[in-house]
């Protein structure tokens, strides 16, 4: 039995398409400076005809790459995504697929933005219980197929993209990598961010969510560092969902973390991902070097469901 996991490698993929808020406001009523203060995006990338599943292989191959091991060590994958328009077979059986992993335990899971804490959570669980050795962590996903360009309220905040973690099992007596999951849900908020019927576009109540994440889900964020006996202060980096500078900050001020403490904006330079968020931006950050190894990093991300999650993760 393990005593836990932790992550060992991650990677990420982007489309080549970068478009920027002077080329949306080319096709719906907006402009960059309006963006820019009340979003905090500057640019996205769009998928060119890369699908969910192409993006999730991609970040997964450079995760497995980075990770040292192999194809054959791998008995997990687990796919974050809300964007996948294929019902069956699911983007992780794809993913298994074309890197060869044999036969591993194959799910999608979909929670929306906070998914990629909640796959991480269920792989770790998994890890602990003897139920997987090694697994793949992935979010995955392509907002554009699922964006109303003529809605300039949601086409300006999304774009498209991947980011995979390895996650390997922590023998007894060392110290796991991956914290204590904190999750949950305010379903009686549900309807307030909507990609229903079909053809489905998303639609979202964006104060009431906004209201949500500022108010809300400080607490919940605090209270994932207490789980994994850490304080904020102590952080070495947070990397909350992308949506919106704005929350970021004021969650940011919410757990009282300093200049010296590495706050990811990834979505500056490639919108909101949903579930790719965070480890698009976790992966660019360690690729950067801008977290050294073993380093505590707040994972926390909310969204559709609503729902939140986060763990404080030792930087692979
Ligand atoms: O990832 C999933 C979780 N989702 C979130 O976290 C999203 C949370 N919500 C938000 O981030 C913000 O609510 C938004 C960025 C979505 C919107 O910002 P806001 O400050 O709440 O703007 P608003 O919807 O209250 O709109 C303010 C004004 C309106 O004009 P009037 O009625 O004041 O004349 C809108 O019509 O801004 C207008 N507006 C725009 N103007 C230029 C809305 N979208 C645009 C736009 N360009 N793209």
């Amino acid at each position: 039995m393990n005593a836990g996991s932790r992550i060992v490698a991650m990677g990420h993929y982007q489309p080549s398409r970068i478009v920027t808020n002077n080329d949306l406001a080319q096709v719906v009523d907006t402009n960059d400076a309006w963006i820019r203060d009340r979003v905090g995006i500057a640019e996205r990338r769009l998928a060119v005809n890369e699908t969910v599943a192409d993006m999730a292989t991609f970040a997964a191959e450079k995760a497995l790459a980075n990770s040292g091991l192999t194809a054959a060590d791998i008995d997990m994958v687990a796919v974050a995504t809300c964007t996948s328009v294929d019902r069956c077979p699911n983007v992780a059986t794809r993913v298994a697929s074309r890197l060869g992993i044999a036969a591993p335990a194959a799910f999608d899971l979909n929670t929306a933005c906070s998914g990629f804490s909640y796959a991480l959570g269920t792989a770790d669980h998994a890890i602990r219980a003897g139920a997987a050795r090694n697994a793949i962590v992935i979010g995955a996903e392509k907002l554009s197929d699922f964006t109303d360009w003529n809605d300039r309220s949601t086409a300006v905040l999304f774009g498209d993209g991947a980011g995979a973690a390895v996650v390997t099992g922590v023998p007894e007596g060392e110290q796991p990598g991956v914290g204590p999951v904190l999750w949950g849900s305010a379903p009686d908020k549900g309807d307030v961010l909507r990609i229903e019927g079909w053809r489905p576009y998303i639609e979202q109540e964006g104060q009431i969510v906004f209201r949500w994440a500022t108010t809300a889900l400080a607490p919940f964020a605090i209270e994932t560092c207490e789980r994994a006996g850490i304080k904020p202060s102590e952080l070495a980096a947070f990397v909350p969902h992308q949506a919106n500078t704005r929350i970021i900050d004021g969650i940011v001020k919410r757990l009282g973390l300093g200049p010296e403490v590495v706050v990811a904006k990834d979505l500056v330079e490639s919108g909101n991902t949903s579930a790719a968020s965070m480890p698009l931006a976790l992966s660019k950050l360690i690729e950067r070097r801008e977290v050294p190894s073993g380093a505590p990093v707040l994972l926390f991300g909310f969204g559709g469901g609503l729902t939140y999650a986060g763990q404080v993760i030792r930087c692979p």
